[in-house]
């Protein structure tokens, strides 16, 4: 889990968090395929491109450091702002869930996507928690 934290002017740690974003490794017989979800739950922090950035993050970290060579995402299908963010990150719906109202979209990593997404990525600095004070 990452918490996305807004430095701009909030006081407290709690105070500047504006949501999280998750991978879980869900297949126990397939470590290679994370499901990844994204919250930003903060209402005025939407739309300013920070739920595709954490989510490029996450991925980029999921694809080099623990194997990941394919992502689900499962979304209500009234979320359209997170069905359409997916779809620019080149995931693809593969099924829908009528009983929970869901559907899954999935993403394979190819080379071709891996070096996309690394390219996507490449201003990232990665740090331990206790250094980016
Ligand atoms: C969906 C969500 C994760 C997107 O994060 P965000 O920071 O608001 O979105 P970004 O600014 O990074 O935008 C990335 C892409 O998302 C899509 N998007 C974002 N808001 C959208 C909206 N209101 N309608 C349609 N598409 C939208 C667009 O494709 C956008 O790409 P673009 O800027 O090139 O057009 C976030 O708005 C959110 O958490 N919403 C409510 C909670 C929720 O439903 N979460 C999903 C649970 S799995």
């Amino acid at each position: 889990m990452l918490l996305l934290r807004w430095s701009g002017q909030a006081r407290g740690e709690e105070d500047c968090m504006v949501g999280d974003v998750n991978l879980f490794l869900t297949d126990t017989e397939d470590p290679t395929l994370g499901e990844i979800e994204i919250m930003i739950a903060e209402p005025s922090y939407r739309g300013r491109g920070f739920g595709k950035e954490a989510t490029l993050m996450m991925m980029s970290y999921g694809v080099t450091d623990l194997g990941i060579t394919k992502f689900e995402a499962k979304i209500g299908r009234e979320n359209e702002a997170s069905i359409c963010m997916f779809k620019k990150l080149h995931f693809k719906e593969v099924a829908v869930n009528s009983v929970f109202q869901e559907v899954t979209l999935r993403l394979d990593v190819s080379d071709e996507e891996k070096r996309w997404l690394l390219d996507q990525t490449s201003h990232v600095e990665k740090k331990t928690y206790s250094e980016p004070k």
